[in-house]
């Protein structure tokens, strides 16, 4: 296995703790450990006295049982927690890929989603969302790169860096076309319940595709990243035995303050996620007009759901922009060269409180370049 950086998370790794505005976050505003504690009343006594001792490998069945409520048709058995969601990526990837097979990624995408499929030494196809169909992938591509030997495919939405959420018709295509090949559906579905209309959202997966894995975490729509608690759903009993015993290699269970907190987050999750829409529909208005008075500047697809878009920059190279913007503002944007787009694209996070004010730096930083002569 030769695993190349991640790009995304490098350039995270040098900038997040260190720059006064992050423009380019892909998680909610989060939450203190008092904030959640404060849901319930006991709460805190109850985590004064959690057994701090090994958990269940599998994740607690109170966790567990939580997570399935998420689902229609999952019992908690049909649930495997991880440390966050990438590590349920990399071990559904170890657990059911072999080299030489073919997989099928949407892209752009969050890198491990196509980068340890390749590192396994399987044949990557990776399936194009593009800004002139307005981030839709187009099912008829995707049914044109099946291969006799393809054995996954990597789906995400709402979708990294786009916003893009599928329509229901192509989601059941999407579905239908993966059972009629037996081809495994991995769905990444760490945005869902950040639909801006709830009527747009989606069924997971795992409640319509009885192979298909869905991927889910607390970081993302609930705004808890540093529980690094995520899991899989799925009916796939054989490949969530396969995941749960590579999991004996990488984590055996998770953090047990984390279980607990995760569990108490989840029974309230409807007003977390609920309070992060809120917080993604005022920034995203302020963040609509800021694109409407640059038009010259950058080209944009408003998002149906999540905290994140991806604009084109217009006249001038992003990663350019993006450096001296955090060099003299420390406003951080995230290039889309760190997904390797080529289309001069950069991602914008919209779901944190201080976002009217880093939104202020930007506009300030181009004001000033437009009078000293840069861009409008
Ligand atoms: C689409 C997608 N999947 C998975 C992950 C990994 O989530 P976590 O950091 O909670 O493990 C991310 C993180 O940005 C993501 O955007």
């Amino acid at each position: 296995m030769q695993l190349t950086p991640f790009k995304l998370e490098r350039y995270f790794a040098r900038y997040e703790f260190n720059v006064k505005y992050l423009l380019c976050s892909s998680d909610c505003e989060s939450l203190s450990v008092g904030d959640l504690l404060a849901f319930e009343p006991g709460a805190e006594e109850g985590l004064k006295h959690h057994w701090l001792g090994y958990t269940e490998s599998s994740g607690a069945q109170s966790l567990r049982q939580e997570i399935s409520r998420i689902y229609t048709g999952i019992q908690p058995e049909q649930v495997l927690v991880h440390s966050g969601a990438e590590e349920a990526i990399f071990l559904f990837m170890h657990a059911v890929l072999q080299p030489g097979d073919h997989v099928i990624v949407h892209w752009p995408c969050y890198q491990s989603l196509f980068e340890i499929a390749r590192s396994i030494g399987c044949e990557v196809t990776l399936w194009e969302a593009r800004l002139e169909n307005r981030w839709a992938p187009d099912l008829d591509e995707l049914k044109h790169s099946l291969r006799s030997n393809t054995h996954a495919i990597i789906v995400n939405t709402p979708h990294n860096p786009t916003g893009y959420l599928m329509p229901q018709a192509d989601y059941q295509a999407l579905n239908a076309l993966a059972q009629k090949h037996g081809i495994l559906l991995f769905s990444d579905e760490v945005y869902r319940e950040l639909e801006y209309d709830p009527a747009d959202r989606l069924p997971s997966a795992c409640d319509i595709n009885p192979s298909a894995v869905s991927l889910g975490v607390m970081s993302k729509a609930y705004g808890l990243a540093g529980l690094r608690i995520g899991w899989v759903a799925t009916h796939n009993a054989p490949v969530q035995e396969r995941m749960a015993a590579l999991k004996d290699y990488t984590t055996i269970c998770s953090s047990a303050p984390s279980e607990i907190l995760a569990e108490l987050a989840l029974r309230h999750r409807g007003q977390i996620a609920g309070r992060n829409l809120q917080i993604i529909h005022n920034n995203l208005s302020l963040l609509d007009a800021f694109f409407a008075a640059h038009a010259e500047s950058f080209e944009w697809v408003l998002p149906k759901a999540g905290p994140i878009a991806f604009p084109r920059l217009v006249g001038e190279d992003v990663e350019k922009l993006c450096n001296q913007l955090v060099t003299s503002s420390g406003v951080l944007l995230l290039p889309g060269t760190m997904y390797d787009h080529p289309g001069n694209h950069f991602r914008v996070g919209f779901a944190r409180k201080n976002m009217p004010q880093a939104l202020g730096q930007l506009e300030q930083f181009l004001d000033a370049r437009a009078i000293s002569g840069g861009l409008a």
